[in-house]
C-alpha cells in the first residue's frame, strides 16, 4: 500500500505521541495540556499561522502552500477531547486520569492530522492554503459549533473541510463513506411526568407517576414502528427514567430521558412533533400533566456529492479502490462535523481500525497502524486537491 515514505518514517514518534495523548484524556472544552501541545507542535513545525482560543480551547494552523495561485483554502479537521469512562484496556500508555479515556480515537484523529502538518510543513507540495483544524468538545459539547460561531470558517477563508473517525470492525488499510446522509442527527429528549403522589396502598387517591412514565415509554415506540415511513431510519431512545425514593411511596414525579435520531430532516422534525403529543395525550389519559423539552444537538452528518467522491479517489490512491467502500451503510451515531457540512461542502470519511473493541467501550484503543493511513489520506487530500 503507498503509504507516504516521510509519513512510514515519523511512526514511531506519532505512536509515542498518540500515546502521551492517550495517557492523559481531557473532557469537552478542558482539553487544555492537548490543544498546548498541538499548538506548540505545528509552532516547532514551522505553521505560518498558529492561532489557540478558537471556540474556546480549539487550535487551528495555516499552512501556505508553495505556490497560491489556486486561491484555494481548504480544512481539515481533528477533534481532541476524550469521554468520562474509566479505562480497561490494561495498556502500558493508559489513561492516568480516573473515570476518563480517549474512547472514541479522538487522541488518534488529533495525531493524524499533526502528522499531516508536519509533512506538509516540510513539503509545501501544493498550490493553496491549508487550515488545520483542531477542536473541542466533539463529544456532546459541539465544539465544531463552537468554533464556527467564533469566526472559523469566514476568518480563515475555509471553502470545503474534510473529516476522519476511526471505525472498528473496518480493517486497517481500508475507508469507508458514502454521498449523503452519513451518521444521524442527535437530539435530547427531557420529559418530566408530574402525577399526585401518596401511600403505596392508596393507588387509587393518586396519580402514579410509575405507570404514567411506563406507558409513555411503551407508547413512544410506536413512532418509528408507526408513524416514520418504513424505508426511512429513526431511532428513539428512553435511556433514564428516575421516580421514587421508596418501596411503598408512589411518586409524584417522574423524569425520563433519552435520543432521538434520524437521517433525514423531515424525519427529524416528525420525530420530534409525535414525541410532543405521544408524551403529552398519554399522561392526559392517565390524569398526569407532562413537559417535554426536545433539544436539537447535532444535526446529520451528510456528504456533499461532489468531495465525497473525490475523497474516495484520495483514499483509493493510498490504499487502492478495492480497500475503500463508497457505499457503506450510514450510522445512527452522531458527529458534530455536521455544522462543519451544513456550512461548507465536504466530505467525512472512515478509517478501519481493525478488530478493536467499539468505540465508547472501555476496552477500546485507538490503532497505530492505523496512523500512517490517515496521515498518507491527509496530505494526499491536500496535494491532489490543489497540484502544483
Ligand atoms: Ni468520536
Amino acid at each position: 500500500m503507498p503509504i507516504v515514505n516521510r509519513v512510514a518514517a515519523m511512526q514511531q514518534e506519532l505512536t509515542e505521541l498518540r500515546r502521551d495523548f492517550h495517557a492523559h484524556p481531557e473532557l469537552l472544552y478542558e482539553v487544555h495540556r492537548t490543544a498546548g501541545i498541538v499548538a506548540e507542535k505545528l509552532k516547532a513545525w514551522g505553521c505560518d499561522e498558529v492561532v489557540p482560543g478558537i471556540g474556546r480551547t480549539g487550535v487551528v494552523g495555516v499552512i501556505r502552500g508553495r505556490t497560491n495561485t489556486s486561491g484555494k483554502v481548504i480544512g481539515l479537521r481533528a477533534d481532541m477531547d476524550a469521554l468520562p469512562i474509566q479505562e480497561a484496556t490494561g495498556a502500558p500508555y493508559a489513561s492516568t486520569v480516573p473515570g476518563r479515556m480517549h474512547a472514541c480515537g479522538h487522541d488518534g484523529h488529533t495525531t493524524m492530522l499533526l502528522g499531516a502538518a508536519r509533512y506538509l510543513c516540510e513539503t509545501r507540495n501544493f498550490d493553496g492554503t491549508v487550515v488545520l483544524i483542531f477542536q473541542p468538545a466533539e463529544e456532546g459539547g459541539a465544539g465544531a459549533k463552537a468554533m464556527i460561531e467564533d469566526g472559523l470558517l469566514d476568518r480563515f477563508g475555509i471553502q470545503e473541510v474534510y473529516g476522519i473517525h476511526n471505525q472498528p470492525g473496518l480493517p486497517v488499510g481500508q475507508f469507508a463513506l458514502r454521498p449523503g446522509p452519513l451518521m444521524a442527527s442527535s437530539d435530547r429528549v427531557y420529559i418530566t411526568i408530574d402525577g399526585v403522589g401518596g401511600h403505596a396502598a392508596k393507588p387509587h387517591q393518586c396519580v402514579d407517576t410509575v405507570l404514567v412514565g411506563s406507558h409513555v415509554i411503551t407508547a413512544l415506540q410506536s413512532i418509528v414502528s408507526r408513524n416514520v415511513d418504513p424505508l426511512e431510519s429513526g431511532v428513539v431512545s428512553i435511556c433514564m427514567f428516575h421516580a421514587g425514593d421508596a418501596q411503598n411511596v408512589i411518586p409524584a414525579q417522574a423524569k425520563l430521558t433519552g435520543t432521538a435520531r434520524s437521517l433525514k430532516p423531515e424525519v427529524r422534525d416528525l420525530l420530534e412533533k409525535r414525541i410532543k403529543e405521544v408524551v403529552q395525550s398519554t399522561a392526559t389519559a392517565f390524569g398526569a400533566t407532562a413537559e417535554v423539552i426536545y433539544r436539537r444537538d447535532y444535526p446529520v452528518t451528510r456528504n456533499h456529492e461532489k468531495q465525497a467522491k473525490f475523497a474516495a479517489a484520495v483514499a483509493a490512491q493510498v490504499v487502492g479502490e478495492e480497500n475503500v467502500d463508497f457505499s457503506v451503510p450510514p450510522v445512527m451515531g452522531g458527529e458534530d462535523f455536521s455544522f462543519l457540512l451544513e456550512a461548507r461542502p465536504g466530505a467525512f470519511i472512515f478509517l478501519g481500525n481493525g478488530d478493536s473493541a467499539g468505540l465508547h467501550h472501555p476496552a477500546y484503543d485507538f490503532n497505530d497502524e492505523a496512523i500512517p493511513v490517515g496521515v498518507s489520506y491527509w496530505v494526499r487530500l491536500v496535494e491532489t486537491a490543489m497540484p502544483v
